[in-house]
Formats: C-alpha cells, sequence, structure tokens
C-alpha cells in the first residue's frame, strides 16, 4: 500500500520524505487554510520535494469552472493531480481532464455507488473518507471493502485512496481492505513506528552493551 501525506505542511512533507516513506501528497482547502500560505505557492513547493504525486483541489463548483482551474493547477508541475468533488460536474470534468492525460483524484466520495462513477469517469483515485463515516456512527472501512470488490468485479484501474484516516488502526484496516494507497495525517504515519515493548527491548539492549564496556567501530 502507497503512503500519501495528508499535509499542506512542507516541512513535515520533507521530514517524512526523508524517512523514504512517502510515495506522495494530498491536500484539501482546509488543510492549506491551516499552512497558512498561498494555495498556488505551498503546491509548487510541494511538487518539488517529493517526485510522487501531489493532489490539489479545485475551488469551482461548476464544470467550466473546474476544467479552467483544474488547466491551471496541472500546469503548476508534471506531478500534480487534479482533485475533484464527487459531484455530475466534477465527473464531467474528470472525464474531460482525463482525455488530456491529467491525472484526476475524485474526493469526498462516501458510497461504492460514486465510487463506480468515479470509475467509468476513468478517475485515476477515488477519494472514500473513512473517518467522517465513523464519525457519524457509520462503518466507513466497510466502503473501502466494497470499492473493493466491485472495481475488481469490473477490472477498473482507478486506485483506492482511503481519505480522512484518523488513527495508526485505520491504516492497518485500510491495507487489510485491499486500498492501494492511505493518505495520512503526518502525525499518524509518524504513530506507526511506535510500540511500548520496542522502547523497552531497546532500553534493555543499551543497557545489557553499556555493561560489556565494548565499542563497535
Ligand atoms: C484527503 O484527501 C482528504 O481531504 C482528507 O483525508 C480529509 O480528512 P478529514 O476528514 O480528517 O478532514
Amino acid at each position: 500500500m502507497k503512503f500519501f501525506a495528508d499535509t499542506a505542511i512542507a516541512e513535515d512533507i520533507r521530514e517524512l520524505n526523508d524517512y523514504g516513506l512517502l510515495d506522495g501528497v494530498t491536500t484539501n482547502p482546509s488543510l492549506v487554510a491551516k499552512s497558512g500560505r498561498s494555495f498556488v505557492e505551498v503546491v509548487g513547493e510541494i511538487c518539488q520535494i517529493v517526485d510522487g504525486p501531489v493532489s490539489a483541489e479545485v475551488a469551482a463548483t461548476d464544470y467550466d469552472g473546474m476544467i479552467r482551474e483544474g488547466r491551471f493547477l496541472a500546469a503548476i508541475a508534471n506531478n500534480v493531480v487534479v482533485k475533484l468533488p464527487l459531484t455530475l460536474p466534477g465527473l464531467k470534468a474528470c472525464r474531460r481532464l482525463r482525455q488530456e492525460a491529467i491525472a484526476v483524484n475524485v474526493t469526498l466520495c462516501f458510497s461504492a455507488n460514486q465510487a463506480l462513477l468515479a470509475a467509468k469517469a476513468g478517475a485515476s483515485y477515488i477519494s472514500p473518507f473513512i473517518g467522517r463515516l465513523d464519525d457519524l456512527n457509520l462503518d466507513g472501512m466497510a466502503l473501502i471493502r466494497d470499492i473493493r470488490a466491485i472495481y475488481d468485479n469490473y477490472g477498473f484501474a482507478t486506485e483506492i485512496l482511503a481519505a480522512s484516516i484518523r488513527h495508526a488502526n485505520h491504516v492497518k484496516e485500510a491495507a487489510l481492505a485491499g486500498a492501494d494507497v492511505a493518505t495520512i495525517p503526518p502525525a499518524v504515519i509518524r504513530s506507526l513506528a511506535n510500540h511500548a515493548l520496542t522502547d523497552k527491548g531497546l532500553e534493555q539492549f543499551i543497557a545489557d552493551w553499556a555493561a560489556t564496556g565494548q565499542t563497535i567501530g
């Protein structure tokens, strides 16, 4: 499963990229607002840091506006993926931008039927929002499993990008459900490396080694 960082904070992206853990980045208008920077400037910087796909979302909701903004965003760098909302105009814009060989991430997906439409529109990625469904006492992970089954039934090439991930267990469950990609907040990516027994074991090894008085190198 590929890991995308779900953030517009360049410092976090740089750090995670340096660990070799990043396959790409997703942003959305709320994440860009949190960064406190200009959208175009921040997307340009992120595209320089990571080689992989960087999702940048349109603000327009009408077809012509989405096409205009999508073309503009795609021209920022060749790893930009244009993020479009899962609406009928968004699906029409998806089809058009894909015909122009522009990569598209269809976002705000909350049902398997929506995901089916995005695949039929030729989306490069579909973003089902797990956490926001869980927030409503629905089963976000069941949506990932349903989309996986439907896409496999028909051989759709659209990649399932598990989004709205809130904790480490979401990452494991998304991997078990067969998501192609998980977009994960930086703090959650870091937390995946943590285990109390790792810390305890390391402490013991360091103490035992120090007792021998040996050195390496
Ligand atoms: C990413 O593409 C989504 O916009 C993001 O994962 C949404 O996460 P949230 O539901 O925690 O805001």
